[in-house]
């Protein structure tokens, strides 16, 4: 049986070969524009890692019906006040929804619907989130651990990063006295 290792789970599914396991990293450089204190974000080192993303496709993009799993690891950290997070996106294929769930750490899943409605669930070992169409999602570690969560979209979802590169989500989650507050 072929085990495939990816973060903190084990394949053991004949099917499931490491090829089709796409890694994917974002350092502070990937992120420019995505934290509102320029100035903190200047200071620090580009090069720092903030996530790892192993995805396994075990179809081609946008096939019609087909799922993709993927399991992202969140590293703790501040940029000035504003909390270590993924970019965040819309998918392409608007409609489309996701699942996330917590694997390890402490966090929280920022979601913003089309009309720029933001709330966000507390993500935790176990936590389930379901994640309809047409809501973008982006995951911030309030820990000060690894925030590690898995997720599974359909293999025809694709990623619209342009919308939140352009205009953001309509609010962003800070360290307000060490309480973790959407402003
Ligand atoms: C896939 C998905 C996750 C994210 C990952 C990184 O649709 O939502 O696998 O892709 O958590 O976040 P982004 O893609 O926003 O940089
Ligand atoms: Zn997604």
């Amino acid at each position: 049986t072929n085990k495939v290792f990816i973060p903190e789970v084990f394949f053991t599914n004949d099917c499931l070969t490491g090829e089709d396991v796409v890694k994917s990293t974002r350092v502070l450089g990937d992120l420019d524009g995505v934290f509102q204190d320029k100035e903190a974000y200047g200071k620090m080192n580009k090069e720092q890692a903030v996530y790892h993303v192993s995805s396994y496709l075990p179809v081609l993009e946008n096939t019609p019906g087909g799922l993709f799993m993927g399991i992202t690891t969140l590293y703790p950290g501040k940029v000035g006040q504003e909390y270590f997070m993924t970019k965040g996106h819309f998918h392409s294929n608007s409609d489309r929804a996701e699942f996330y769930w917590g694997v390890e750490g402490e966090g929280f899943l920022i979601l913003m619907d089309e009309r720029r409605n933001v709330w966000a669930e507390r993500m935790f070992p176990g936590s389930l989130h379901y994640i309809p169409g047409k809501v973008a999602h982006r995951v911030a570690n309030t820990g000060y651990q690894k925030l590690v969560f898995s997720a599974c979209w359909p293999s025809d979802a694709g990623h619209d990063y342009a919308t939140i590169a352009d205009a953001g989500f309509a609010r962003r989650l800070v360290d307000v006295n060490g309480v973790p507050t959407l402003v």
